[in-house]
């Protein structure tokens, strides 16, 4: 199967960003993991990391004509702001779980509602980097009870 794992903004500061709140692990060693995860159990996974909305909408648009079959989103601040993110995932049709890194809703209020969690199959946080495996390993799963 095919997974996309896509980063908001400032997720390209991870390992140098608050670490107390995200931790020393670097977006490139999360990328590197989740694809060497991929490529042992026989899937392909690409991904992509944007400081704007318009380049993570159309990069969920190519989904759809790449035939992905589960993505795997950290939506950053766009969680609590993007109605736009949100409808171009419902656009495409295609199932996702949602990654944060900190525990949101032991923070500041605004970071308690995301536009994705009513529609994601699933919600990760509070785990750190490893959430991104966790939520891996059970898209694996999905794609192959929907198959
Ligand atoms: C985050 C939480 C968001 O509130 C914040 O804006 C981020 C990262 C997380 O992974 O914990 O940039 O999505």
């Amino acid at each position: 199967a095919s997974f996309l794992l896509l980063h908001g903004p400032n997720i390209n500061l991870l390992g140098t960003r608050e670490p107390s709140v995200y931790g020393y692990t670097t977006l490139a060693q999360i990328n590197t993991e989740l694809q060497a995860y991929a490529h042992e159990h026989g899937h392909q996974l690409s991904y992509l990391q944007s400081n704007a909305e318009y380049e993570l909408i159309d990069r969920i648009h190519a989904a759809r004509d790449e035939a992905i079959d589960f993505i795997i989103i950290n939506p950053a601040a766009f969680t609590h702001t993007s109605v736009a993110i949100r409808d171009a995932i419902l656009g495409v049709d295609i199932p996702f779980i949602e990654v944060h890194l900190s525990n949101v809703h032991k923070r500041e209020p605004f970071r308690h509602h995301s536009y994705f969690s009513d529609v994601a199959v699933g919600v990760i946080c509070g785990l750190g980097a490893r959430g991104y495996l966790f939520a891996l390993q059970s898209a694996i799963e999905q794609v192959k009870q929907h198959k």
